[in-house]
């Protein structure tokens, strides 16, 4: 090409780029004729190769507390609920709520008694059948369990019945699956069995195939046969389950998506009780199920039968592939305490706690989890010495002791201590210590600098719990969200000194509801994740990225930004997110420096909003999706780019760097970048 054709093909190109970023220019006028295209801030991103700070593996994980039947009745897929019939206590008459009789009482007659095969947990029912085959009414009589608010039966799927019988006589039961009211069979299978046969306790199974599907569906156990049967430990599972494992499939999908690299078991309040006679203690959740003798939890003040017991959180947190940190009572609940002098059983069930995990297979309580199938150690490098017990009488005398013997036993275990360390030194030895945060949603955002003085030296912070709380969250807003993203934010800045933090709580089931509000909303066949949810999804490639410097100018009273490059599937990415917090909508510059414009160029990049026309706006079993990220491609992403940010919005720009395709020279003095509007 000769020297006149290049310029003339040079002015084409000048022209043509000319018109098109007018018209890019007036097509976003024309979408959005509000918009001040001058940008009135300016975040300036440094990407030079060695810049940044690496975040830590742990930043964000999850907390998963045995809260608005998190587990019971939740992410454990067990249907039936109260399944030993111990629901009351240990003692006659017990509680056998939800179950309930088929039949009336001139026919059947149940009474719970203490004659159970098992040890831990006596408490049977007795069913007196009065009625035969030719006076019981046709489909029988018995009783009925509608599980958590509803069984989810889905046509084609399996579900596996097992219960231990007795009886005086032979037996002829009917396990069903049935709607609510009985009418409709879903499923059935027939269990009979001489009286020789049952005259002792015996385990019973039945496979039961769904022909229909019903969400509020119950589990019955029914027979036209007079006599006596004692029924106990009556379990209806899903054969398909997570992994297996248990654990219901789209609840599990639902915390896996946050890409959680920690998570924390199983409270909360869960772990202290109202009363230690109530707190979760492992030891009473770990062994073959039928032998749980299952627990009154008496802050949450539901019963759980600890399916998902000790044995099965950690098995959760290696399935969803984040580091387990076990929260133990440290002789401490709400009401009452352990005196120092008398602890040493509560550090020794810690430290059995401990074994049990990651005890080979011939220690002690590592053989106990052997025996349930599980040879190899789990991982465990984290504990917690209690829940927000930090002032009470005997916390420090108490959590010495457990210090000083786990570390004993275990170097290499993490120890997190429940008093706040951020304000001032701790007065006792610690590896991290916990930090709550529940508040509005105007001083959650303004906490966004609250690590930016703290101490660097001493333990590392671990927000295991944050949230907005009260009328600015309802039961889930887009303001508290936002509120939450800006304080997300301001921890991935200070994640030298704050190490891994924590959404609480992580699930509600809509028929119980003890804490507003809560990240993941169910029933026994939906469910939704809050604003809140999502914009944890946001922070998911956070841990172990690099924190980018950038500084956020111009004025920024209702702004939050910053920076992160991360590499996937041996791609370079850099990351903006931005809070706009205000009620108007903002352009924002983003200068990218220190990317080699010779190598490197922004390309194939997208953005994702969180928004949604009133800042009070939430999402329902009606409208799940009204509050939820809108990904679109940032066709003109570029180092030097304006962004709009949406009134009360938060926003992410992800721009992928790929090697370089030469560019074309705009003109041959031009050293300056394009600005570009997106
Ligand atoms: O997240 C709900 C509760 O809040 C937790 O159980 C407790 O630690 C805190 O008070």
């Amino acid at each position: 090409m000769d020297m006149e054709s290049w310029k003339l093909l040079r002015s084409v190109c000048v022209l043509s780029f000319l018109l098109g970023s007018c018209f890019v220019y007036q097509s976003l006028r024309v979408v959005d004729a509000q918009e001040d295209p001058k940008p009135a801030v300016t975040l300036q991103v440094d990407a030079s190769n060695g810049g940044g700070r690496p975040i830590p593996e742990t930043l964000f994980g999850i907390f998963f507390e045995e809260i608005n039947h998190a587990g019971a009745g939740g992410l454990w897929a067990e249907l039936v609920s109260n399944r030993g019939f111990e629901a009351g206590g240990q003692n006659t008459p017990s509680n056998i709520w939800p179950w309930s009789i088929v039949g009336d009482h001139s026919s059947i007659y149940v009474a719970t008694d203490r004659s159970s095969c098992f040890e831990r947990n006596k408490i049977a029912l007795r069913m007196d059948v009065l009625c035969d085959s030719k006076g019981c009414p046709s489909g029988g009589v018995g009783v009925y369990n509608p599980g958590y608010w509803g069984m989810n039966i889905e046509e084609g799927k399996k579900y596996k019945v097992a219960l231990y019988v007795r009886s005086t006589g032979d037996i002829d039961l009917s396990v069903s699956l049935t709607s609510s009211n009985g009418s409709r069979t879903l499923a059935s299978e027939k269990i009979i069995a001489s009286a020789s046969d049952v005259s002792k306790w015996i385990k019973k199974e039945v496979l039961l195939e769904a022909k229909a599907t019903d969400p509020s569906a119950r589990l019955q156990l029914t027979t036209t046969k007079k006599g006596s049967i004692w029924i106990d430990q009556v379990s209806a599972m899903p054969v398909d389950t997570h992994k297996g494992h248990g654990f219901r499939n789209d609840l599990f999908q639902m915390m896996a998506d946050i890409k959680p690299r920690f998570i924390r078991f199983p409270g909360g309040c869960f772990v202290e009780g109202e009363w230690l006679s109530n707190a979760f203690r492992w030891k009473e959740t770990v062994g073959p199920w039928e032998e749980r003798p299952g627990h009154f939890g008496d802050v949450w003040k539901y019963w759980t039968d600890d399916g998902l017991g000790h044995f099965e959180f950690f098995q959760m947190a290696e399935d969803i592939g984040a580091a387990p940190i076990w929260v133990f009572n440290n002789g401490i609940s709400h009401n009452d305490e352990v005196e120092t002098a008398s602890i040493m059983p509560f550090v020794q069930e810690a430290l059995d706690g401990i074994e049990f995990a990651r005890g080979d297979a011939n220690s002690t309580w590592g053989s106990v989890r052997a025996k349930m199938g599980r040879q190899e150690p789990f991982e465990l490098k984290y504990v917690a010495i209690g829940n927000e017990d930090c002032g009470k009488t005997y916390y420090r005398g108490n959590y010495i002791v457990f210090y000083d013997a786990i570390k004993k036993a275990y170097p290499d275990i993490k120890i997190i201590s429940n008093c706040d360390g951020s304000s001032q030194p701790l007065d006792h030895p610690a590896d991290y210590y916990d930090y709550h945060i529940y508040t509005s949603a105007s001083n959650l955002f303004s906490m966004y600098h609250q690590f930016d003085r703290t101490s660097r030296k001493g333990p590392k912070a671990f927000v295991s719990e944050y949230a907005v709380t009260g009328k600015d969250a309802g039961t889930g807003s887009l303001l508290a969200s936002l509120a939450e993203a800006a304080f997300l934010i301001g921890l991935e800045k200070n994640s030298d000194i704050v190490e891994m933090a924590s959404y609480a709580p992580l699930f509600v089931n809509t028929n119980d509801r003890r804490w507003n509000p809560d990240a993941i909303v169910f029933n026994s066949s939906h469910l939704y994740g809050t604003p809140s949810y999502w914009v944890q999804r946001f922070f998911a490639e956070s841990s172990g990225a690099t924190l980018l410097t950038s500084t956020l100018k111009g004025n920024s009273t209702s702004l939050v930004a910053s920076a992160i490059s991360w590499k996937n599937n041996g791609k370079d990415y850099i990351r903006i997110k931005a809070v706009n917090f205000g009620a108007n909508s903002v352009n924002m510059q983003v200068l990218v420096t220190g990317l080699d414009p010779n190598v490197m160029r922004v390309s194939g990049s997208k953005k994702t909003v969180l928004t949604s026309t009133n800042v009070m706006d939430e999402n329902s079993f009606s409208q799940p999706e009204k509050v939820v990220p809108h990904e679109s491609l940032l066709e003109l992403a570029e180092e030097d780019m304006t962004v709009v940010l949406p009134p009360h919005s938060f926003s992410s720009f992800d721009l992928l760097k790929e090697s370089a395709k030469i560019r074309m020279p705009i003109s041959d003095s031009s050293s300056h970048q394009k600005t570009t509007t997106v």
